[in-house]
């Protein structure tokens, strides 16, 4: 039999400050019930200085490896999904193993915003498949709140922080793990999302650079638009590539941006409630932790049970999306 990429053990980290809506209606022009009605949130959470993407990473890095009863030596590759890392260089993924004390292990970031998770976890399923590695830490995180404009309304209200990480092993003799992956880039929606500077386009060095944004732009409504019709083709794709359909899965575990978008997201596939996982309304858009924030959660609370088919779908700046069918 094949080798299978199966998640082993799987843990989140938040930080404790909570931020309302409530309190936000005292920084910007908002109201609780523009932000419910438009989002679904209703509290996200906010890193202190000292809460780095690899400090919160590594809480959740170490969570995983006590479920998946992984030794630091285990581990022979780190794969960090982030946009937000501590610097620009070296990489959140040399933070984390070095955090973790997983000496000998090989580590990169991957940056794919919100999709960051489905896509390092794609990479790692195909380096566990092709027989490279046995064991892999996986991370989805991000501190985007470090990165907000508090003063402008139309984003702030949005994001939040936090980290999930997961232990893949390689597995023979099971139908469990990664059953199929689709990852999807449409550069052309890069002026949708961006920060413009502190990168080579941008330097924070050059004087020139006062002019540009330092803090997080989008286009709402555009990225809403495609990420209606992103969601539901990516798992369609994914669905048909595994020879199944939308009554075959257990639980959708979407990224959590906004519950509009689920909501159409699951019309579209079919899934009655049950088999949606939400919470969008406590931690708001956590970016790359979002999905496996949400996969830590459902398996916490007895929704996610080895052997159940999860459907997990991402979309962020990039303009990047995908989804990742796993058999958990
Ligand atoms: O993970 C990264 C991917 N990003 C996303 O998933 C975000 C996708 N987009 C969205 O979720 C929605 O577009 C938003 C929630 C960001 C905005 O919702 P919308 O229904 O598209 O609102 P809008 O941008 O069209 O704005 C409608 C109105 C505007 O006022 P006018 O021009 O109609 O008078 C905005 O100025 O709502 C106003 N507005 C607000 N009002 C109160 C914008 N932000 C706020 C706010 N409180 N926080």
């Amino acid at each position: 039999m094949s080798t299978r990429a199966v998640i082993e053990g799987i843990g989140h980290s938040v930080p404790d400050r909570v931020l309302t809506n409530d309190d936000l209606m005292k920084m910007v022009d908002t109201t609780d019930e523009w932000i419910v009605q438009r989002t679904g949130i209703r509290e996200r959470r906010i890193s202190s200085p000292e809460e780095t993407t690899s400090v919160l990473s590594i809480r959740a890095a170490k969570k995983a490896m006590a479920m998946a009863d992984a030794d630091p030596g285990e581990i022979e590759l780190v794969i960090c999904g982030t946009v937000t890392g501590d610097m620009p260089f070296p990489s959140t993924s040399c933070l984390i193993q070095e955090g973790i004390g997983a000496k000998g292990a090989g580590a990169f970031d991957v940056g794919a915003a919100c999709a960051g998770f489905i896509y390092a976890l794609s990479v790692a399923g195909a380096m566990i498949e092709g027989g490279q590695a046995k064991t892999i830490l996986v991370v989805g995180a991000d501190t985007l709140t470090k990165f907000v404009d508090w003063t402008d309304r139309s984003t702030c209200v949005l994001f939040g922080d936090g980290a999930a990480a997961v232990v893949v092993r390689a597995r023979q003799n099971t139908d469990r793990g990664l059953v199929k992956t689709v990852l999807l880039a449409d550069g052309e929606g890069a002026k949708h999302i961006d920060l413009q500077v502190g990168g080579s386009l941008h330097p924070v060095s050059d004087p020139a650079s006062a002019s540009c944004r330092s803090t997080i732009y989008m286009a709402g409504a555009e990225v809403y638009r495609f990420a209606v019709n992103a969601m539901g083709d990516a798992c369609c794709r994914a669905l048909e590539l595994a020879g199944m359909d939308s009554t075959d899965v257990d639980l959708f575990v979407p990224h959590q941006a906004n519950l509009r978008i689920i909501e159409s997201a699951k019309a579209r596939l079919g899934l009655p409630d049950e088999k949606v996982f939400i919470n969008v309304e406590r931690f708001g858009n956590t970016s790359g932790a979002s999905i496996p924030i949400g996969l830590s959660e459902a398996v916490a609370q007895g929704r996610l049970k080895p052997g159940m088919l999860v459907m997990t779908v991402g979309f962020g700046a990039g303009l990047v999306w995908g989804a990742n069918l796993i058999r958990w």
